[in-house]
């Protein structure tokens, strides 16, 4: 690809947090969550990062939001984040919190966790609103009209929309999670295991969805996930982290059929596969992905 095309630039990100021990409660040591991490994310495409629990997978994809300096004292991020908007490109890692919000649009995020992340008393239209109500300048009405088309973007009919969360599936909750990242326009989605907490046969739909949304809306994607096969039908790259490392990245085919690193070649073989000897392979394996 050009390399004009980057929408993001990651460049020789570190992530520690610290340890406190002691009487005290002095850092002692720090976890090194995420150690030089490198890497593009082109426009309109969809880069999966896989990697066992642990592996630094969150910790990247809350970094490129800042949302870690919020959440976490303390915590050391070094290195770089370059945000490529309308051919102006800036560090967003190293901007002053005052001027981190002026981009917080562009950039949106999805999460595991559709119970957790959706407030329980707020009607889901207001849910999907609530961004509206901060980023733009819309009236009132033009913002309910274009909330019920974000919902009907997600598949939820707009008697839907005066629910609240725990009225839903998991996977509809995960839908409105979806409309309520796309009302700021943004270019760039991070979702953070998007599909974990579904059944089986939902992960399939919602994945199906997020496909189709990316392509009317030219999104630009960094899908999180633990397990490899996931991110397969939805990733043109894929990228392997293993602790806290992005051991390899390549296109979604060669990491399938000609992984170079071990540990890439050891997800794969955690995998299930059809056959019986396939399951006892992975019996055997070290490797469990949970
Ligand atoms: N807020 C935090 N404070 C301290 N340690 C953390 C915090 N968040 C994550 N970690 C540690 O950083 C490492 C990477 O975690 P995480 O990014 O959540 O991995 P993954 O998403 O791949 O499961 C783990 O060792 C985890 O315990
Ligand atoms: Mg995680």
């Amino acid at each position: 690809m050009n390399n004009d095309n980057q929408i993001l630039k990651v460049r020789d990100l570190i992530v520690d947090f610290p340890i406190f021990g002691g009487i005290m409660q002095k850092k002692v040591d720090a976890v090194h969550a995420v150690r030089k991490v490198s890497f593009d994310l082109f426009k309109g495409e969809t880069l999966g990062i896989v990697g066992e629990s642990g592996s630094g997978k969150s910790t990247l994809g809350n970094s490129i939001l800042n949302v870690l300096k919020l959440t976490a004292p303390d915590v050391h991020i070094d290195g770089e984040i370059f945000l490529n908007i309308n051919d102006v490109s800036v560090d967003i890692l190293n901007l002053e919190k005052s001027k981190m919000k002026q981009y917080r649009k562009h950039i949106q995020m999805i999460f595991q966790d559709p119970y957790s992340s959706l407030n329980p008393r707020m009607l889901v239209k207001d849910i999907v609103k609530e961004s509206l109500d901060i980023n733009s300048i819309l009236t009132e009405s033009q913002k309910m009209e274009k909330v019920f088309w974000l919902l009907d973007k997600v598949g939820l009919s707009s008697e839907q929309s005066s629910r609240y969360p725990h009225e839903f599936s998991g996977g509809q909750r995960q839908r409105i999670g979806i409309a309520r990242a796309l009302a700021t326009e943004p270019e760039i989605i991070i979702a953070d295991e998007p599909v974990s907490a579904l059944d089986v046969s939902i992960q399939a739909q919602i994945i199906n969805l997020m496909m189709d949304l990316q392509k009317e809306f030219k999104l630009s994607i960094l899908f999180i996930a633990h397990d490899l096969s996931v991110v397969k039908h939805i990733s043109d790259r894929v990228g392997v982290m293993n602790l806290g490392e992005l051991v390899e990245i390549n296109k979604t085919s060669d990491i399938f059929n000609n992984p170079m690193h071990s540990y890439t070649k050891e997800l794969l073989r955690a995998i299930p596969e059809p056959d019986p000897e396939g399951r006892e392979e992975r019996k055997k394996s070290r490797l469990s992905i949970k």
